[in-house]
């Protein structure tokens, strides 16, 4: 046997067992006659002490020949420890070795190994199998461990069933770029990897299925953010006979589920539900962070015609007040401008006004309005002595309240509002339909081309179509869009409807879905459903900052393994068994 028990069990009420422990040297000190080892496992760590007094010499020479991250294997006495530690479940005791094995000798590893680590990210993804053995790691894996548990516990309840889809498959319109396959067999094709199981999941639903999901691998070739991976994992539903209002009832219940058996929290309350619209106009996110306030405010009949050309010419003036942050400096000021005028933002300035101790607003466009505009100004944002307006302005409403979006977030960073242990929970609802590409010159689904247009808004699709709303709900949690699903259309003509609104060729839409649309023809029940995205589940549930830290093997911002060294070349003998032929790249 190479245990009798682990390094995370053994406690003050064990002293004088005896016991065989096997795991990884984290941590040698050795003082005078006596050498410390801290022993690590998955569950825990133990401390070994050897005395020279009492070992034997072979014994002796071997402890002093171990070092960090070597296997080994010990029998020994538990003791109480003198100098106890309790930062750990094991502190109060320690074994007094007497037999060593070395099961494995190991190189000096190139980071620590500890939760506080010397390592940067890239030696610490090179290296992932050694960064997983750090225990904050290694939590984040048996959180996710927990959570898909809790998933398939409440949706089993629930009665659904989980089914697998396959993965080669075709192309599935979620909006990313393919990762696609190619086909030996059949020289010249390719399979698409599925960027949701969407189709399938709809087809389960003809199947008769009535109730399925599946924790399952999504593939998207998208530029990679904090929250998006190439691969990632959902765990996808859908539902037959369901209107919105069942499918958000189950899935919020999933949602309670998770927090109460995950984070110990109960929530009794409904979710609030924000029509899509709303959350545009108070928030510029159709992800809105509800932790804080900050709603924006609309200054159009306030500001505009006083003389300051910036905003007379503007579409869009709008707000928002940071309680208590009139401290800030003109330093602090102007890094606000900066930031809200970096390329990825791009507001072309900012206006700020403080409200002073008397109530005078003190403004940075002064000579422009009077003190009885300001005022009226502090009264639209019930603004106090103290607070701090922040202004931005811009030709396109919508896109002048994205950099607000952005300014919000920001401030609320510097003021500590986006606690991560508090947890702000809404459905986004009503979303429109389509929205304008301008990139392709057309409407393209907001959600996907399967999505259902609200049943009062269908006569808009003849005469207008960018005015109709879907079916379709997102739940976001923090500013995280945490999952999303729709009402789907069960009827082939609203779909053959779609498909042309959408630009499609009837020949193109027969090509890509007419398997859906045979489909539909053969008795399709209404149904829906919903994804959620299981990465950022964890992520916000430990409190991080990356899904990729929740993820066992993830992939680096440029999409690559850099253990694996992933994506690599082929072997020419490879290409040539695929039809291949690939291009030298311009160096
Ligand atoms: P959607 O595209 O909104 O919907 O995806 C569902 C959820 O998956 C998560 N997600 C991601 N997580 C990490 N990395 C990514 N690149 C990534 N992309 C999406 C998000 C998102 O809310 N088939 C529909 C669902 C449906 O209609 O039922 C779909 O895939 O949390």
């Amino acid at each position: 046997m190479y245990r009798t028990k682990t390094c995370g069990e053994l406690r003050i009420t064990d002293v004088d067992k005896q016991v065989t422990l096997s795991g990884w040297v984290q941590r040698v000190r050795r003082m005078g006659g006596m050498t410390f080892a801290d022993l690590r496992d998955r569950y825990g760590i133990t401390q070994l002490v050897f005395n020279e007094e009492t070992a034997d010499s072979a014994l002796w020479a071997e402890a002093n020949k171990l070092g960090r991250e070597y296997v080994i294997q010990v029998t020994g006495t538990i003791n109480e420890r003198s100098s106890k530690n309790s930062k750990i479940p094991t502190g109060e005791i320690e074994i007094a070795v007497s037999s060593l094995t070395v099961l494995n000798a190991a190189e000096t590893p190139p980071f620590t190994i500890e939760d506080n680590t010397d390592g940067g990210d890239d030696i610490r993804m090179k290296y992932r199998y050694l960064d997983l053995r750090r225990p904050c790691v290694r939590r984040n894996l048996e959180m996710r461990h927990k959570m898909a548990f809790e998933v398939r516990n409440y949706l089993d309840k629930q009665g659904f069933l989980e089914v697998e889809t396959p993965v080669l498959i075709g192309s599935t319109p979620e909006g990313a770029r393919d990762f696609v396959v190619p086909s030996r067999m059949n020289p010249g094709q390719f399979y698409a990897l599925p960027q949701s199981p969407q189709t399938l999941k709809q087809l389960l639903m003809v199947a008769g299925f009535d109730r399925y999901f599946q924790i399952v691998k999504c593939f998207r070739d998208e530029d990679l953010r904090a929250d998006r991976q190439p691969e990632f994992t959902q765990i996808d539903c859908e539902m037959s006979f369901v209107e919105q209002e069942d499918v958000l009832e189950i899935f919020e219940g999933m949602a309670k589920h998770l927090f109460k058996t995950i984070r110990g929290i109960e929530i009794t309350e409904p979710f609030p539900r924000m029509p899509w619209i709303e959350a545009m106009t108070k928030y510029g996110s159709d992800k809105p962070d509800l932790r804080f306030g900050m709603e924006f405010v609309e200054l159009m009949d306030v500001l505009k015609g006083h003389g300051f050309s910036v905003f007379d010419e503007a579409a869009y003036i709008g707000g928002i007040c940071a309680k208590g942050a009139a401290s800030y400096t003109r330093k602090q000021l102007d890094a606000l401008t900066d930031f809200v005028k970096r390329p990825q933002i791009g507001a072309k300035g900012m206006v700020y006004a403080r409200v002073e101790a008397d109530g005078h607003v003190k403004s940075s466009v002064d000579k422009f309005y009077s003190q009885e505009v300001l005022q009226q100004m502090k009264a639209v944002f019930s603004a106090e002595p103290g607070d701090l307006i922040l202004i931005l302005s811009g030709a396109d409403a919508m896109k002048t309240r994205k950099q607000l979006c952005e300014l919000r977030l920001h401030v609320a960073d510097q003021l500590g509002l986006r606690d991560k242990n508090q947890f702000a929970c809404l459905w986004v609802v009503d979303f429109p339909l389509f929205e304008w590409s301008e990139e392709e010159g057309r409407l393209m689904a907001m959600h996907h081309p399967f999505t259902s247009p609200k049943p009062e808004d269908i006569p808009l699709l003849d005469s207008d179509p960018a005015a109709a709303r879907a079916n379709a709900y997102d739940m976001v949690i923090n500013g995280v869009e945490v999952g999303g699903g729709s009402i789907r259309i069960h009827d082939s003509e609203l779909q053959d409807k779609m498909f042309k609104i959408l630009g499609f060729t009837e020949e193109r839409a027969r090509e890509q879905f007419g398997f859906l649309l045979d489909a539909f023809k053969f008795g399709a029940p209404p149904h829906g459903g919903l994804a959620y995205g299981l990465d950022r589940w964890v992520s916000l549930f430990a409190g991080l900052d990356s899904i990729r830290d929740c993820i066992a093997f993830p992939k680096n911002n440029s999409g690559r393994d850099v253990m694996l060294d992933a994506p690599a070349p082929l072997d020419p003998s490879q290409l040539e068994e695929l039809h291949l032929n690939v291009e030298p790249l311009d160096e």
